[in-house]
């Protein structure tokens, strides 16, 4: 089989791209559809479901599906520096692609609140990057207002080709499924890519490639559910920061995917969203970050309240790799052992647990 060519290659017939578009790949998308094993523990009736893995892509995220899109577009157009705000992901991705295009790239972050491995990702692609004593809105509003002002590339999901490029996840879940899922759920930040996923499932759709649509599930977290209560948060918090977004730039494309689809946009709290998370990396061997286990922690919900029949296929996308937020993990992880460094000690803790 030949080597994945990167997503604008596989898909280029979908997307907004011509022979003069310098293809800026990191070969990413062709994620991995891993099938959850042990979730009728926390799911019932049992359904199907699977996990859509897109730690699995180069900068460890699904960004970099509307990253490859949104840079390739911004070096066609001759642009000289792009710019984002971000939780993290999206930072970390412009600055790969960036640092491959060799444009500069330019990150607004909100300051102490994203995760370790994300920051050290942008420094190391050699992004410049200034953190803001503001929040993610804050952010994207002083993006807004440089763009303006200068000839910048905006790379933030406001960009129809980051759309455009993180589509690409549902027709991969179709031909990866051989069809559609009944249902698809994932974490809702600032919007963008619930609103992806579903114009990729009517644009399969409108192909002929699928029979029919999925219903969309997307979850906030509680203290940023600004979509769930129908009106800007103004101080959003939550555990996972990457969703931590209170005015998001995609609303409307969330609403179409929720009401075209007869969908739902509920709010997870911080301990659904841990304990899914823990579930995730413990029993099913998949280390996402908390944002991402959102999607989980909502089909846990919906399933306490009956919402799904015996062999539904739920898809839930997991957006980005745990290993990017290693705080969060240590903290709610048992600590290791500490022990003099013989083989009788060592024994001695492993008594009634391992041997
Ligand atoms: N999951 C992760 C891991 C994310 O990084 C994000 C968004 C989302 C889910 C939500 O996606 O915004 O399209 O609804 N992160 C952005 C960033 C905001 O700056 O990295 P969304």
């Amino acid at each position: 089989m030949a080597a994945w060519p990167g997503l604008i290659q596989h898909y280029r017939e979908y997307l907004p791209v011509t022979n003069n578009t310098p293809v800026i790949t990191l070969n990413e998308g062709n994620t991995p559809l891993i099938k959850a094993c042990h979730v009728q523990e926390v799911v019932q009736p049992q359904v199907d479901l699977y996990f859509k893995f897109e730690g699995a892509n180069p900068s460890g995220s699904f960004k970099d599906r509307g990253m490859t899109m949104a840079i390739s577009k911004a070096m066609e157009e001759g642009s000289k520096a792009v710019i984002c705000a971000s939780t993290g992901n999206t930072s970390a991705s412009a600055a790969a692609y960036s640092a491959r295009a060799g444009v500069g790239a330019i990150v607004i972050i909100p300051e102490g609140k994203i995760a370790m491995g994300k920051l050290a990702q942008a420094m190391i692609h050699g992004a410049m990057v200034v953190q803001v004593e503001g929040n993610f809105d804050d952010a994207l509003d002083i993006v807004k207002g440089l763009v303006e002002k200068h000839k910048f590339a905006l790379v933030n999901s406001i960009n129809p080709y980051r759309i455009e490029g993180q589509k690409t996840a549902a027709f991969e879940v179709c031909d990866q499924l051989g069809s559609q899922p009944d249902y698809h759920a994932m974490p809702v930040g600032n919007a963008g890519n619930v609103t992806a996923y579903w114009k990729g499932y009517k644009e399969f759709h409108g192909k002929g490639k699928i029979s029919s649509l999925p219903v969309m599930l997307g979850f906030q977290a509680a203290g940023a559910a600004p979509i769930v209560i129908d009106k800007p948060v103004i101080n959003p918090e939550t555990v996972a920061t990457a969703i931590r977004i209170g005015n998001p730039a995609s609303w409307k494309g969330a609403l179409e995917a929720r009401d075209e689809s007869g969908g739902r946009i509920e709010a997870v709290t911080d301990e659904e969203i841990l304990s899914a998370y823990k579930f995730i990396a413990s029993r099913e061997g998949v280390f996402c970050e908390p944002a991402s286990a959102a999607s989980l922690a909502g089909v846990i919900k919906l399933s306490k309240k009956g919402f799904f029949r015996e062999g539904n296929t739920v898809v839930c996308t997991l957006t980005g790799h745990g290993l990017k937020d290693p705080d969060n993990a240590i903290m709610i992880s048992d600590p290791p052992v500490k022990v003099a460094s013989t083989i009788t000690a060592v024994e001695e803790v492993l008594k009634g647990c391992c041997i």
